[in-house]
Order: structure tokens, then C-alpha cells, then sequence
């Protein structure tokens, strides 16, 4: 049995309100004892149990706290979009139609050029601390593309997403209802066994609530969990049918109605908030406040992806979140880790606390406050992934 003893932590953030103070759980002067990928205890450290031989890491009075958990990601695609992001900061707005060219050179690359693009964000996103990340499929559209983009993000995620209804491809144009039928029949009979979830883009220039309905209805006969992209260019449809078919989560809400907020706060939907789209599309942030002050669990992500919000780093739209929509450091926090966990509906992430997989993030800083407080710089100095060392 391998097993690692973590002492010296400052500040440990656990999320387990029974180990420490406030809802992130937070134990000052802390141990962590993580046994076969496991965290086994946490705790103050003068109260670490006596085991067997351990490897032993001083953490040196510097914070620790768990892996991000990226519950919403593009990653699976080729080429970029650095000229559509230059002319936007130039006044131009954005729209779903820039879809369109990352749908273009997605299909005409190969299995292995798309591989490696998702291996290189993935390991760019470990590096800032992110452990668990969802990946979603959206730029085949065609039934073999969706298909192989779900393959591939396969080999590098549990938390797989079929997107095939992101925007109406263009051999589609002007017959939506065509493509719908074909998302909700050979599209998701050959990708709904290489995927756990599937999403649909509700929106202006995407598909309508009647749409959505039916794909995700379609969806969730072949054993897939709904989630929606809801509210990012509008309000409109997506934040009520997502309640309404009992979907993991609704993304961006950029733009909610007082309905919206009620509905979340009062069904099972997670609220996740997706900061680096706002930044890199120079629209308002979402209410934050709003959605937590009604109850609702609010999570984080960084959905990165090449048109709308090209990061992978859960520390910037921390620091986003906390300036931008007045959450505390102690709310963004909690959302980039546990509101993550429950947006992806796992329990074993996102917390370290006994029995959680020992992902472990340590930082070069006193406490998780400074997440936010030191915007832009490297922080994560340290991650175990299941006990492992990672990056
Ligand atoms: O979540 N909104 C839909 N999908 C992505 C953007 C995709 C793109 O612009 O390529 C998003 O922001
Ligand atoms: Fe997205």
C-alpha cells in the first residue's frame, strides 16, 4: 500500500464543513494523509494518526486545497480563432456562427492532430491546478466526426459530453428540423455509447427550447444526462427546460430572467458560471450574487474552447468571479471545486476529506484567498492527481 503523509500545511481547505471552519471546511495548521489514491485523514496536524511508513511531503506552511474541477470544456478541435478574438476586442460582437470555422478545420484534421491538441490542454490545465475536466464533442457535426471527437476525448476524460446539437452545420443551412432529426437518430445512436452527458447550445443563431427539449429527451432515452448551454447571448428557453428535464447543470446564464433564478435555486440544476467567456467576448458577467443570494448552487468553469473563452486556468476565472461578480474568495472557491463536482454529479472530487480521490492542489501562498487576491500569477506550485504526483 502506498501512502503519503502531506504535513506543514498552512492552510488546508477541505470542504467538509465537519473538519473546519465555514463551508470550505478550512483547517489551519493541517495534515493530509492519503492512502492508495485516497485521502484515509485531514486534520490539524498535532492529530495525525500513527501509521505505516509514509512518504512524507512538507508543505511548509503553504496552502492546500483540492483540484479544480473544470465541469465545462470545448477541448477536442483543431486550428484557433486569434483573428475573430482581435476583431471583437475592435467592436465586432461575437455570435454562434464562428462555430462554423473550428467546424471546418475539426473535420479535415486527423484523429492524431486532435489528439494531441486535447493531451496539450489537458496537461496545460493540470499544470494550473484542474483535475477533474468534462470535455465536450460540437465541432464534427457530421456523425463520424462527432463520433471520433467523443472517442478522443474518451482517452482523456471520464466526464465525456456529446454536443452534437451546437449549431446547425452548414450543409444543414435553412433545414434546422433535418439536423435535429439527425442528433436525435444516427448521431446519438453512434455517439451516446462514447459519451455520459449531452448538452445542446439553447440560444440565438443555435436551437430553440422546442429543439433543445426534444435532443436532450432524445438524449436521455439512451442513458446520457442533459446539461445546457442557457442565457449566454439571450435570455430565453434553455434555463427552463434544463430544470424542466432534470438536467445536471445550466452553463453561462449571462442573461436570466427572475423565473430562471427561481427555477435554479428551487430544482437540482447546478448554476454554472463561465467568467472567461464574458472576459473574452467583452460581455456583462453573470448575477453571481443574485443566483447565490436565491440559494442556488452556483459552480465555476473555464469553458475553454477556441471562440469564446480560449483559457484553461480555473485560478483566472476565480479571480474573475470574485472581482467581476462579487463573489468571495471563499464562494469561488468552493464553486471551482465542490460546485464543480456537483455539476458533474461526483462525489468522490472536489473535497479532501476521507474517501475523496487525494487531488490535491498546494500553492505558493498562505491561503486560497490569494487565488484572487494575486490575479495572473502561477500559484500552483504542486499536483497529486489520486495520490500521484501530476504536475
Ligand atoms: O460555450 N456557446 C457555445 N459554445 C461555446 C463557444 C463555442 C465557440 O465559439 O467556438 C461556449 O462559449
Ligand atoms: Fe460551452
Amino acid at each position: 500500500m502506498t501512502s503519503l503523509l502531506i504535513d506543514g500545511i498552512g492552510s488546508l481547505v477541505t470542504n467538509d464543513p465537519a473538519l473546519g471552519s465555514g463551508p470550505l471546511g478550512v483547517v489551519p495548521d493541517a495534515a493530509l494523509v492519503v492512502e492508495d489514491g485516497r485521502v484515509t485523514w485531514a486534520g490539524p496536524r498535532s492529530r495525525v494518526p500513527q501509521g505505516a511508513a509514509r512518504e512524507r511531503f512538507d508543505a511548509a506552511g503553504r496552502a492546500v486545497l483540492p483540484g479544480f474541477v473544470d465541469s465545462h470544456a470545448h477541448l477536442v478541435f483543431a486550428g484557433d480563432r486569434a483573428a475573430e478574438f482581435a476583431a471583437r476586442m475592435a467592436g465586432r460582437p461575437y455570435s454562434a456562427g464562428g462555430i462554423r470555422t473550428t467546424v471546418e478545420a475539426t473535420r479535415a484534421a486527423s484523429d492524431d492532430t486532435l489528439r494531441a491538441g486535447v493531451r496539450r490542454l489537458v496537461a496545460e490545465a493540470l499544470c494550473s491546478g484542474t483535475t477533474t475536466v468534462e470535455c465536450k464533442s460540437g465541432y464534427g457535426l457530421t456523425v463520424p466526426d462527432e463520433a471520433r471527437c467523443l472517442r478522443v476525448a474518451g482517452e482523456h476524460t471520464e466526464e465525456v459530453t456529446f454536443l452534437g446539437a451546437h449549431v446547425v452545420p452548414p450543409e444543414y443551412a435553412g433545414r434546422p428540423d433535418d439536423y435535429v432529426d439527425l442528433v436525435c437518430g444516427p448521431m446519438l445512436d453512434a455517439c451516446a455509447p462514447h459519451a455520459r452527458w449531452i448538452d445542446v447550445f439553447c440560444d440565438r443563431g443555435a436551437f430553440d427550447g422546442d429543439q433543445t427539449r426534444a435532443i436532450l429527451a432524445a438524449g436521455r432515452e439512451r442513458g446520457l444526462v442533459p446539461r445546457v448551454h442557457a442565457g449566454q447571448l439571450q435570455a430565453g428557453p434553455g434555463v427552463a427546460v434544463a430544470v424542466e428535464l432534470g438536467a445536471a447543470s445550466a452553463d453561462h446564464l449571462t442573461h436570466l430572467t427572475a423565473a430562471d433564478v427561481d427555477a435554479l435555486a428551487s430544482g437540482g440544476t447546478v448554476a454554472t458560471l463561465l467568467p472567461g467567456a464574458e472576459f473574452s467576448t467583452r460581455s456583462p458577467y453573470p448575477d453571481a450574487r443574485r443566483l447565490l443570494d436565491a440559494g442556488a448552487t452556483v459552480a465555476l468553469a473555464a469553458d475553454c474552447n477556441p471562440g469564446s473563452s480560449y483559457t484553461t486556468s480555473m485560478p483566472f476565472c476565480i479571480a474573475l468571479a470574485v472581482r467581476e461578480m462579487r463573489m468571495t474568495p471563499d464562494e469561488a472557491v468552493w464553486a471551482a471545486t465542490m460546485g464543480g463536482a456537483r455539476a458533474l454529479r461526483r462525489t468522490d472530487v472536489g473535497r479532501l476529506s476521507p474517501g475523496a480521490r487525494a487531488d490535491v492542489v498546494l500553492l505558493d501562498a498562505p491561503s486560497h484567498v490569494h487565488l484572487a487576491y494575486r490575479p495572473g500569477v502561477p500559484l500552483v506550485a504542486a499536483v497529486w492527481r489520486a495520490g500521484v504526483p501530476a504536475a
